[in-house]
């Protein structure tokens, strides 16, 4: 790899040189864990495509059988046509006729410890009387909805009336601002939008209605405004756009029979970052993806149906909360806990009290946040009774072996499997992780490809790399993997198919240790992971240069010992021009969210380039982690560099 792009976790880069602890599942796990044997990886490596299958015969319901498994036109994938399917009716039809709907689907608990039990008879209840609302509103199969929603089991009743009509949805993350919604609506072009007065964080109501208003004066597709009151703050009604969610559910009908779709058909649309400024909207479709997230939630996480008590905290508006709240998990037909708020409020301990009351056994959680719960002390988990857990899980970013240790330690008792699953936005689901019966894990390792996941390394040359560091690449289509970007098929081409012909590029680099296991270690590209979430440096850079003082500005991810890596900044003002950093930190807030917030903006009066102009950004980001530089010779004008880390040493200082 390139010396720019060696920019990896490096905590996972010492762990691959020295980390030689092992954990074999214990025979106590696997007395009744699904899988403890070669069984699946053997089936799959004989035809993939006769595994999927199997696996989709046996995990989802169909209406009508599909004619082909795949078919395969690099780069696009075709799974199951001609097969037909509601995924709703996989998520709740199915389970109530099974004799089940009294199973208690979500134990949704509020920031402020307000709680709601939910069957699946009263989560298919009130799906298909939301149905029904879409329907009333004159949405059709196919049309876009966009739904930005409080971690509330409205949210999950939203995607799955979508799911049920044939209306594709696309959920935005609550911590996005009004211009993110903007764009992602019109780049959708979507009909309705689904929002709340507001939720609860930190233990206040933060208000969602209000940016809600301010993207609809840009989206001139949205015909109706659907409001579920959660947050009791006063908000603005417009005249026949807007509409109270419990108003328009009183006098629907509750009947709504799930209609079959296409295998193909678009089921949702989730906007992430790449490394240019404009989000994609990146596609997933139904047969294949449920059949995916069916497939992954139920092995990876050794699911008990009938007693375990799976808890994922991620926000429905991440790909996590689509494949491990919504889709996986209900289809699964198991019970899960739903949580609104922060990890901190009233206490330090919330989770691990909220672990112990439902006696959750299953639990899925971002390394980010385990960094941040070593931070707190071990004595908030051991306030509690953790026993009920048996299978815990990470994902969003690699995990140094130091937080795996202290996750097995103080959460998992010493007793526990800990799965560390890769996969993206594009993936739908997990692609790379231990299967907990069977796989002897390594602290900072994801171990191996899934069974019917086929992963390469390779180098710069396209060659496969054995052993050592490369570029991580799938090779054959998976049933869970993105049809393309909405609106934009060249950029599909381009983004994951070109720099290596004939295979995926994900974007990630990666190690091969003598074992065979794989080490991620981080982005190769110009897109940041903070606290396991995708932030391009262009995306945070135009917000800075729209900012009338701005006329240039650099970002680069540094790494960080809590959230993975920090967003910092330096930007050249405009001549006679004034702000200051916490101005333009508030001003990316306000054109992208809080996660795009830089942890540090320095003006600077100029930006290390390259001699064709190129910023160096593996300088800038040796600067942000404070390194000693090298080389400076083919930079403009090496002398900036002084003076930026002159700058960066000051604010360390102070
Ligand atoms: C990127 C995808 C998948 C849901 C959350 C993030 C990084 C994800 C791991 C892991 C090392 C990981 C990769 C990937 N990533 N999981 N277990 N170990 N890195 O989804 O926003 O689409 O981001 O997250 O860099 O490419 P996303």
């Amino acid at each position: 790899m390139s010396d720019d792009q060696s920019t990896g976790n490096h905590d996972a880069i010492e762990a691959f040189a020295s980390e030689n602890r092992r954990f074999p599942p214990s025979d106590a796990f696997k007395v009744d864990a699904l899988i403890t044997g070669t069984e699946l990886y053997d089936e799959a490596a004989r035809d993939d495509e006769g595994f999927w299958a199997r696996q989709a015969s046996e995990l989802i319901h169909w209406d009508t059988e599909w004619d082909t498994v795949l078919d395969w036109q690099l780069p696009y994938a075709k799974w199951f046509e001609g097969g037909m399917l509601n995924v709703a009716y996989n998520c709740l039809d199915r389970h109530v006729l099974a004799g089940r709907g009294d199973k208690i689907a979500i134990h949704w608990e509020g920031e402020p410890g307000d709680t709601r039990t939910i069957t699946y008879q009263d989560l298919l209840d009130e799906v298909c009387r939301f149905s029904n609302v879409l329907k009333d509103l004159g949405v059709q199969k196919g049309d876009r909805i966009n739904i930005y929603l409080p971690m509330i089991p409205e949210a999950v009743v939203a995607m799955l009336a979508c799911a049920r009509i044939g209306a594709v949805h696309s959920v935005v993350f609550g911590g996005f601002s009004s211009q993110s919604l903007s764009d992602r609506i019109n780049d959708a072009e979507a009909k309705v939008l689904i929002t709340a007065d507001g939720g609860y964080r930190r233990g206040e109501v933060f208000p969602l209605k209000p940016a809600a208003d301010e993207a609809c004066e840009t989206t001139p597709s949205i015909e109706h405004v659907v409001v579920v009151k959660r947050g009791g703050n006063d908000v603005m009604m417009v005249e026949a756009r807007d509409h109270w969610y419990h108003e328009l559910m009183e006098d629907v009908s509750p009947d709504c029979p799930a209609q079959p779709m296409e295998a193909e058909h678009l089921l949702f649309l989730l906007y992430t970052s790449g490394t240019t400024g404009r989000p994609k909207g990146i596609m997933h479709t139904t047969g294949g993806y449920l059949t995916h997230t069916t497939f992954t939630h139920k092995y990876v996480f050794d699911l008990q149906p009938d007693t375990d008590v799976y808890w994922c905290t991620a926000d429905v508006g991440w790909i996590t909360g689509h494949s491990y709240i919504v889709y996986g998990p209900l289809s699964n037909g198991c019970t899960q806990v739903m949580y609104e708020g922060v990890p901190n409020h009233p206490n330090n301990d919330r989770f691990w009290e909220i672990v112990e009351k439902y006696g959750v056994t299953i639990f899925y959680t971002a390394p980010t946040a385990i960094r941040t719960f070593m931070k707190w002390g071990a004595e908030e988990a051991a306030k509690h009774d953790l026993s009920s857990l048996r299978v815990l899980g990470t994902v969003g970013e690699p995990i140094n072996p130091e937080a795996w240790m202290w996750y097995n330690e103080h959460i998992g008792g010493g007793q526990c499997p800990i799965v560390d699953t890769w996969w993206q936005t594009e993936t739908g689901g997990i692609m790379i992780s231990p299967i907990p019966g069977a796989t002897t894990t390594k602290p900072g390792s994801a171990t191996f490809p899934l069974p019917g996941v086929s992963a390469e390394l390779i180098d710069d040359d396209a060659q496969p790399v054995p052993v050592g560091g490369g570029y991580l690449t799938l090779t054959r289509p998976w049933p869970g993997m993105l049809r393309g970007i909405w609106g934009d098929p060249d950029r599909f081409q381009e983004t994951y198919w070109s720099r290596f012909p004939g295979r995926y590029f994900a974007g990630d680099g990666a190690k091969l240790d003598d074992d065979g296991y794989l080490w991620l270690l981080g982005r190769v590209d110009d897109v940041m992971n903070v606290s396991g979430h995708r932030i391009s440096t262009t995306e945070v850079e135009s917000a800075l240069v729209s900012h009338p003082s701005v006329a240039e500005a650099a970002v680069v991810g540094a790494n960080d010992a809590t959230t993975g890596q920090a967003v910092f900044a330096y930007v050249i003002l405009r001549g006679g021009a004034e702000t200051d950093e916490a101005e333009l930190r508030a001003h990316v807030t306000g054109e992208i969210g809080a996660i795009a917030r830089p942890k540090r903006v320095f003006i600077t009066p100029d930006l290390p380039k390259t001699r064709s102009g190129k910023i160096m950004r593996r300088l800038l980001r040796d600067v942000a982690e404070g390194r000693n530089i090298g080389d400076t010779t083919t930079l403009a004008d090496a002398s900036i560099v002084d003076e930026l880390q002159a700058k960066a040493s000051e604010s360390n200082d102070g």
